[in-house]
């Protein structure tokens, strides 16, 4: 290549970039460089490779490897995912940047779901603490471990809405209500990107899974997911809009057909709804090798149909299926995709490169000193902490059994969950330590007096095995060996903390399961101590809601922790100890049995509801003859050490459509407390059935011991309509119920009468 052609590439491609680009001034650097492009290097940017290799080493002479070594220096790749450290990245970067022909940098990608090496709570967890702040604060600090460790762009958040416990990656979301679900997507996503894309402490996000994979029918992942336009407008969708809103700069679709069409070739999904409809400007990443599933699906009749199909749909990049990298360029040489629709994806991939500051510096992320200070130090644990403490919910606190006093004399602490350093990590760990946490036992032997015997017994064996390597984890494998030394330290200890619940590898991608109660010997040992000693307090460990009724009817009180993450410990001993007051309310339903899932509180009335279907000996009601229809613990539920009191609600229609909401809560305790104030509303007749209740907004409040609070909220129509079957929002005039309480179940409710 000539010296001037060098440097007149140079200049399109790097140009003078001290400060950060404006939106215009992106969309001409792009327009300019995809200019210049060839089809092979459009192709590559649409090309994305798992980092299979070492870079921090020499790369291995393995045929695979060198292939792909070779197709980055060559300018055919667009983004890697799994390549980490300052180092490594570097390493990798260089070899696009200062080999191939227009030195455009490469996106890394990796799965920080839940925190890098700092673990933070799982996101079903942080959804459980309904604090928007924190949540964000959560998203932050992971993205500084990432940035600092050379990686751009995070595949997450997972905002699928999920309605079964029996789906294992119910544990990566935000729960089963779309509402709250927006609020966290916009949470994480602000979190994670900052005011400004191109800090290297700031990452890409990425919304995945677009769309409908939480509805996997029967709670089997990877499954058909089969919804009506009401449920996709209304439940599905709201939170990837909100996505859109907040900026994220990515998406990720879906492994699932969504009724009849693979999601990864939904033209009708990616086009038509996220980049017209919402207008979203950055790119769609396929799910691993999703795009070679259209043939499993029956979809597709080969590779290149597959490439065409979720191509033209608007899958923009392929994630390790390797079809656009064979199959993309002779696709648009037939006609069968336009240069058109390659250059709209590529600018769109180029484009997030821009904000990520890439071309003013591909090195920015790779920076050894800022990863050495920046990453698993005492102030990152310390936000971990604090984010774990709000995620806790306490389900039950019989006679005010917690906050335990730190002077007990004796505490039996039982469980494999409780002495293990490892599962609170939960499952999508990334770069966390193996067996890094702070264990329940830790927890509390860091917390009680000097003078507090705090002793352990496993009691029961839920998992044996590498711990390393997951596949090699045998499950349940317990013949009660552990019972008797647990029975008895629980007879000579004043109280007792079980912990039960999942190992975090039961949760997860691939992991449904057909069986939510607690697995193995766990509840049986439960019934033995609560005969030796009267106060066990369970502290449940579980990244699903698992279904427990028999712990709820007789634990004295329980803590619901998930996997709270690198200081779970510490942050179950701060509530267990009264440092923190719960604040946390589920996200979820917790069922009385799997029988009733999917189980969702935002249900229909249906013609025949259950009033008196057990009294009056009728079975034609919609009910079961062997279950209730209500689960155990109802969404939004979770206890305080504060008593909170709600009165005086008044609610007032006032212009415009706009409803005024108002309701005094009371602390009737001596505690201080947060309480959770939630709204939800019944459309009681509209053109399309409504959910007997639909939360629409919420607001957290300190209320001081003894003291009272006004709690005021404005809906409007947006909060009071809903999509019909061709995706129009409509708001009908009528009937409404406002409700206002602490949790879906205990409500004040209101009637008023709304006209549009
Ligand atoms: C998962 C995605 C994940 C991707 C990359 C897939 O199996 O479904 O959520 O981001 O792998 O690791």
């Amino acid at each position: 290549m000539n010296y001037k052609l060098t440097l007149l590439l140079a200049f399109i491609v790097f140009g003078a970039q001290a400060q950060k680009l404006s939106e215009a001034q992106i969309a001409s650097k792009v327009d300019s460089l995809v200019a210049i492009m060839t089809i092979a290097e459009k192709v590559g940017q649409t090309n994305m490779y798992n980092g299979t290799w070492e870079f921090t080493g020499p790369v291995p002479a393995d045929d695979n490897n060198q292939l792909k070594a070779d197709n980055i220096k060559k300018g055919y790749v667009g983004g890697m995912l799994n390549v980490l450290t300052a180092k490594g990245t570097r390493e990798a970067q260089k070899m696009a940047v200062e080999n191939s022909r227009l030195g455009i940098p490469l996106i890394f990608g990796y799965d920080v779901i839940h925190g890098y090496k700092t673990m933070l709570p799982v996101p079903i967890a942080q959804s459980a603490s309904w604090d928007f702040e924190g949540a964000k604060r959560g998203a932050a600090l992971a993205a500084q471990e990432t940035g600092a460790s050379g990686v751009h762009w995070t595949f997450s958040p997972m905002i699928d809405v999920s309605w079964d416990a029996r789906w294992g990656r119910i544990m990566e979301g935000a729960g089963e209500d779309s509402y709250l679900t927006s609020v966290m997507a916009k949470a994480w996503i602000e979190g994670y990107q900052g005011d400004d894309l191109s800090d290297p402490l700031t990452i890409a996000a990425c919304a995945k899974h677009f769309a409908g994979y939480a509805f996997a029918e029967a709670g089997r992942d990877y499954n058909t997911a089969d919804v009506s336009p009401q449920t996709l407008y209304n439940v599905i969708l709201p939170p990837f809009e909100a996505a859109v809103n907040a900026g994220a700069a990515t998406f990720m679709n879906s492994f699932n057909e969504i009724s009849g069409v693979p999601a990864t070739g939904d033209k009708y999904l990616q086009r038509e709804i996220l980049k017209g409809r919402w207008g979203f400007d950055g790119f769609m990443v396929s799910d691993w090798g999703s795009i070679g599933e259209l043939l499993t699906h029956g979809f597709a009749e080969d590779s290149a149909h597959a490439g065409e199909l979720a191509f033209n749909a608007g899958s923009d990049m392929d994630m390790e299926a390797r079809i656009y990298e064979f199959e993309l360029e002779q696709l648009v040489a037939s006609g069968k995709v336009d240069m058109s629709t390659l250059d709209d994806a590529v600018k769109r991939i180029l484009s997030v490169k821009y904000r990520l500051g890439l071309f003013e510096d591909p090195y920015k992320y790779c920076d050894d000193k800022r990863e050495k200070e920046l990453v698993y130090t005492a102030e990152t644990k310390k936000i971990a902490r604090d984010v774990a403490k709000s995620t806790l919910v306490l389900l039950k606190n019989e006679n005010n059994l917690l906050p335990l006093s730190k002077n007990i004399k004796s505490i039996a602490v039982i469980g494999q969950l409780a002495g293990s350093k490892d599962i609170p990590l939960g499952n999508w760990r990334a770069q966390a330590i193996a067996n890094s946490a702070v264990s329940v036992e830790e927890g509390i032997k860091n917390a009680v007096s000097k003078k507090t015997k705090v002793q352990f017994a496993q009691g029961y064996t839920l998992t044996t095995g590498n711990r390393d390597f997951v596949h090699e984890l045998t499950f349940e494998d317990d013949q009660g060996e552990g019972f008797e030394e647990a029975i008895n330290l629980a007879r000579t200890s004043e109280v007792v903390v079980l912990t039960v619940g999942e190992d975090c590898y039961q949760t997860g991608e691939g992991r449904s399961q057909a069986d939510i109660s607690l697995k193995g010997k766990q509840l049986e040992l439960f019934n033995e101590l609560i005969k030796v000693n009267k106060n066990v307090v369970v502290v449940l460990m579980n990244g699903r809601p698992l279904a427990i009724p028999e712990l709820a009817e007789k634990a004295s009180a329980i803590l619901e922790t998930w996997f709270s993450g690198s200081e779970a410990g510490n942050a179950i001993a701060d509530v267990l100890f009264g440092d923190y007051n719960p604040s946390g309310k589920l996200p979820v339903t917790f069922p009385d049995n799997v029988g009733q899932e999917p189980l969702h509180y935002d249900r229909k009335s249906t013609g025949r509801p259950v009033t008196n279907a057990f009294d009056n000996g009728l079975v034609f009601w919609s009910h079961y003859t062997d279950s209730p229809n209500e689960g155990t613990y109802p969404f939004g539920f979770g206890l305080s050490y504060s008593e909170f009191n709600y009165s005086d609600l008044n609610v007032q229609s006032v212009e415009n459509g706009k409803v005024k909401v108002e309701v005094l809560i009371s602390n009737t305790s001596k505690t201080p407390g947060k309480e959770t104030v939630q709204v939800y509303i019944r459309d009681r007749v509209a053109s399309l059935t409504q959910p007997i209740k639909r939360l629409v907004d919420f607001k957290q409040v300190e209320v001081a011991a003894g003291g009272q609070q006004k709690v005021t909220f404005e809906l409007t129509k947006e909060d009071l309509g809903f999509y019909n079957n061709q995706y129009e929002f409509v708001v009908e005039d009528g009937a409404f119920d406002i409700m206002v309480g602490t949790n879906s179940m205990d409500l004040m409710k209101e009637t008023i009468n709304l006209t549009f």
